[in-house]
């Protein structure tokens, strides 16, 4: 069992004269049993995150915590920590069952739980038909599975995955993305899992912790990354395709107000609740930012209008992607491949006051 909590951890490399703050004041707390991924772009400081979780890299300052009790300055034998890195370099004279029997002969099984257990984790990561080979004959998304499984047939208080599944084919991802969520709904142990892939994060975990540039922008559930982003970049990082964002001067017309984007034909109106956060802007710009998804081609309930000309019909696999235009800016929204439109089209799109999202033009903050 293991609740993981990391408080104000800082992680500065340095070397020759360089230093890189590549984790900054880092706050989290995993839950005992808890999923949580922590998503973000390369470089923003994940790997650097797991390695003082697991005790292979030192903290530069903060504390990091399991059950309560320091472990800072435990190495990684003593944290009971099991991982699988993207590249995690497997026993080459070792066959792949060998492998994965490795670490349970450490912890002294017998020779029939043994064989149990690799078999059940082979099928579980389709590995079934290679156990008798050695990991040089093998391809990198087989070499990640059986990283992957050399971790999961371990018995540890918290499991450590980073970017396991970054050499395996989309197809398979998607049934090992499910096996593993049901593998970790049957052991319930706390899992981090890193990875800069939102699809990934967000069907495995319960909770997302989002990192950008070292520092963390947002820890939640899919619900509120969706929907009540921290900042411009979450809105920005989460959902695909991305966010659309607009510049707005915000007018007051009677009982509401207006967000007119210059020097284009739209005009975007926010609901009650969205107006009262608005009112201490008024005459100010703020950002606007709605969803693709959440323009729709066919009315909504109680839905808005705006006008744009199509520039540009996507397909992409079972949806199609409508790049708009309205004066000089560019937006997107979801479409029906059936729906295929020739571009200049023009067309209306209809959009719910609610999925108006605002962040504050200079620092980004989301504001409702
Ligand atoms: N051993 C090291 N010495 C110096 N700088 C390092 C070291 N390891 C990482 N860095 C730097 O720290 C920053 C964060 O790196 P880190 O590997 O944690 O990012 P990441 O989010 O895992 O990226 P990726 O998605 O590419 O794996 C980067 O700027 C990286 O260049
Ligand atoms: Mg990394």
């Amino acid at each position: 069992m293991a609740r993981v909590e990391l408080e104000r951890v800082n992680k500065i490399y340095r070397g020759r004269g360089i230093e890189v703050h590549a984790v900054r004041d880092l706050s989290l707390t995993v839950e005992d049993g808890e999923f949580v991924a922590i998503l973000g772009p390369s470089g923003c400081g994940k790997t650097s995150t797991l390695r003082m979780i697991v005790g292979l890299e030192d903290i530069t300052s903060g504390e990091i915590r399991f059950d309560g009790e320091r472990v800072n300055e435990r190495g990684p034998e003593a944290r009971n920590v099991a991982m699988a890195f993207e590249t995690y370099a497997l026993y080459p004279t070792f066959t792949v069952f060998e492998n994965l029997a490795f670490p349970l002969e450490v912890r002294g099984l017998e020779r029939a739980r043994i064989e149990r257990e690799v078999r059940e984790i082979a099928r579980l990561l389709e590995i079934e038909n290679i156990l008798d080979q050695k990991p040089g004959q093998l391809s990198g998304g087989q070499q990640q599975r059986v990283s992957l499984g050399r971790a999961l047939v371990r018995d540890p208080a918290v499991f450590i995955l980073d970017e396991v599944m970054s050499h395996i084919d989309a197809h398979l991802k998607f049934r090992m993305l499910f096996e593993l969520k049901r593998l970790h709904q049957r052991i319930g142990r706390t899992m981090i899992y890193v990875t800069h892939d939102q699809i990934e994060a967000l069907a495995l975990a319960d909770r997302v912790a989002v990192m950008s540039n070292a520092e963390l922008q947002q820890f939640g559930d899919r619900d509120a990354l969706y929907n009540r982003p921290a900042n411009r970049f979450v809105a920005d990082f989460i959902g695909e395709p991305a966010t659309n964002f607009f510049t707005a001067r915000i007018r007051r017309e009677g009982e509401e107000l207006l967000l007119p984007v210059e020097g284009t034909e739209l005009v975007f109106r926010p609901d009650a609740e969205r107006r009262k956060a608005l009112e201490r802007f008024s005459g100010n710009e703020v950002v606007v930012g709605i969803r693709p998804q959440n323009l729709t081609i066919e009315p909504v309930a109680e839905s808005e209008r705006i006008e744009a000309q199509v520039d540009i019909f996507e397909y992409l696999g079972e949806m199609a992607i409508l790049a708009l235009r309205s004066g000089s800016e560019l937006f997107r929204a979801l479409a029906s491949p059936r729906q295929r439109m020739e571009p200049g089209t023009r067309l209306s799109l209809h959009y719910r006051r609610e999925d108006v999202m605002l962040f504050d033009p200079a620092s980004g903050v989301f504001l409702a």
